[in-house]
């Protein structure tokens, strides 16, 4: 089998914002108790936070992290989670029926954004509280002091100001399963009005309102549209979130997922843009695709099985290749859509359907979707190419005929080089990948690493395995006359990193 593209210097997307490989932590399961921080654990710092957790953050090339929930945040009062933590109240967490301990909050994150070398963004809880608390929060930790509650946060240890600029309006405000849920006009004024006080608060802030819990929402797309009437000038972005998983065994439909991802944000757009045309506005709102992942959600019981735990396993999927091929295939949509995405979070960062797992007491690993993760949010710089690509399709319901190459490269301006990150879905037949490459210079081949299936789509790391699953140099991929000929294995992610060829050389 043979695919081909073409790309050209002059034809690009967009510009790759740093933002686009952000991660999610969560009050929930194990992914902040026991994953991020377990103080008393071998690899704890003085302030509990795990190390190995961290350094794997830092190898993962995180660059933000949305905190404190998700659904958790609907029932969340963030002043439990500051002041001397012998003082804080332990509470219901009526989202994941569990106990809230507040050990960890508001300070411990910050410290912990800093150690991982991630930007922080925070959510509000506009589910049973209101702009007064949003407003509250913001004074707490963006204002420099001289006021009740900036001065509650220096009394607290930190006399220098947060000065956290990404919030989330609430999370998920259409969700029927959402505390203190609302309708789409209900929300629309309730975000315009606390985006309105957090800005008089602090002006420097950049605010996304919800926009609907999933595509399959039955008011996608009416939902954005009215929330957007009565918040588009107030507001910088809007969120979409998204899983996915395999249904019925069907692995080739899995393996398409991408594009109704793709098919998601073009929407998304088309609905915000007409919202701007009809406000005669020449604003073009930003996307904040702040959840998404692989999550096999049918295996999950819900919060009603749930009995109160301090950190009960909640949804800790584990990741064949397929998976890690799958996740790579969604960072390739976002890198796509670089012209409107401009923030993204992989939900979640530990354990809760996470790229890492830990043991409380044990150790730390890489899961499968680690590696693509890692290797996009490395090697995507600069702009991302407008490709044209042919490739053969095989016919997968419900999205009719699907690529069989997923594509898509990248410019770094600066160093000159060309990331190649593509993924051959065809279970069994290696393809034959060709790439013109016009007005990019000369151009060498410095690496091919791939990610393939070998055999054994359903391979995953464990803890006596943490190693199984890992990505590979391959050999033969070369650049010829201009044009970058590579084998990509079947089921595979690949990378092919692309370098000027030296003076001399
Ligand atoms: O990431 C798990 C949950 O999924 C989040 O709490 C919620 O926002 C989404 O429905």
């Amino acid at each position: 089998m043979q695919a081909r593209f073409t790309a050209s210097a002059d034809f690009t997307i967009g510009v790759v914002d740093r933002r686009l490989f952000g991660s999610f932590v969560e009050h929930m399961g194990r992914c902040v108790y026991t994953g991020i921080y377990e103080p008393g654990h071998p690899e704890a710092d003085e302030a509990g936070l795990r190390k190995d957790v961290l350094e794997l953050t830092r190898e993962m090339g995180v660059t933000l992290v949305r905190y404190p929930g998700g659904n958790f945040v609907s029932g969340y009062r963030w002043e439990d989670g500051v002041g001397p933590v012998e003082q804080r109240p332990s509470r219901l967490d009526l989202a994941w029926r569990s106990v809230e301990s507040n050990a960890f909050g508001l300070h411990e994150f910050i410290g912990w954004a800093r150690k991982a070398q991630v930007e922080p963004m925070m959510a509000v809880n506009l589910g049973t509280r209101g702009p007064q608390e949003a407003a509250d929060l913001l004074e707490y930790a963006n204002h420099p002091g001289g006021t009740r509650l900036s001065d509650l946060r220096r009394a607290h240890g930190s006399p220098d100001p947060f000065g956290i600029r990404l919030w989330c309006l609430g999370n998920e405000m259409d969700g029927p399963w959402q505390l203190g849920a609302k309708t789409a006009d209900e929300y629309g004024r309730l975000a315009n009005e606390t985006a309105k006080v957090m800005r008089l608060v602090d002006p420097t802030v950049e605010l996304v309102a919800c926009g609907s819990s999933m595509r399959s929402m039955a008011t996608f797309g009416s939902w954005e549209a009215t929330v957007l009437d009565h918040c588009f000038e107030q507001v910088d972005l809007l969120s979409l979130h998204a899983y996915y998983e395999e249904h019925d065994q069907d692995l080739a439909g899995f393996l398409a997922t991408a594009l109704d991802m793709d098919a998601f944000i073009d929407e998304v757009v088309a609905t915000v843009d007409h919202v701007a045309a009809k406000k005669r506005s020449p604003k073009r709102l930003r996307l904040s695709f702040d959840e998404w992942n692989v999550w096999f959600q049918r295996a999950f019981a819900g919060p009603e099985a749930q009995t109160w735990e301090d950190e009960p396993r909640l949804i800790e999927d584990t990741y064949d290749v397929a998976a890690a091929v799958v996740v790579g295939t969604y960072l390739m949509t976002l890198l796509r859509h670089a012209d409107r995405v401009s923030v993204a979070c992989q939900a979640q960062l530990a354990n809760v359907i996470a790229p890492i797992r830990t043991e409380p007491g044990g150790p730390a690993w890489r899961q499968t979707i680690f590696h693509p993760f890692a290797h996009a949010a490395r090697f995507a710089r600069g702009d991302v190419l407008r490709l044209a690509v042919s490739s053969p399709t095989y016919a997968a319901e419900p999205y009719g005929d699907v690529p069989v190459l997923d594509t898509v490269a990248t410019r770094d301006g600066e160093t000159g080089e060309v990331t190649v990150f593509a993924v051959n879905r065809d279970l069994t037949e290696p393809l034959s990948l060709t790439g013109a490459l016009h007005g990019l210079g000369r151009l060498d081949l410095v690496e091919h690493v791939t990610l393939a299936a070998d055999g054994d789509a359903r391979r995953v790391n464990t803890r006596e395995q943490p190693d199984a699953v890992r990505p590979r140099r391959a050999d033969g991929a070369r650049v010829v006359d201009g044009v970058l000929h590579a084998t990509l294995p079947p089921l595979s992610w690949n990378v092919l990193r692309l370098a000027p060829v030296r003076r001399g050389a």
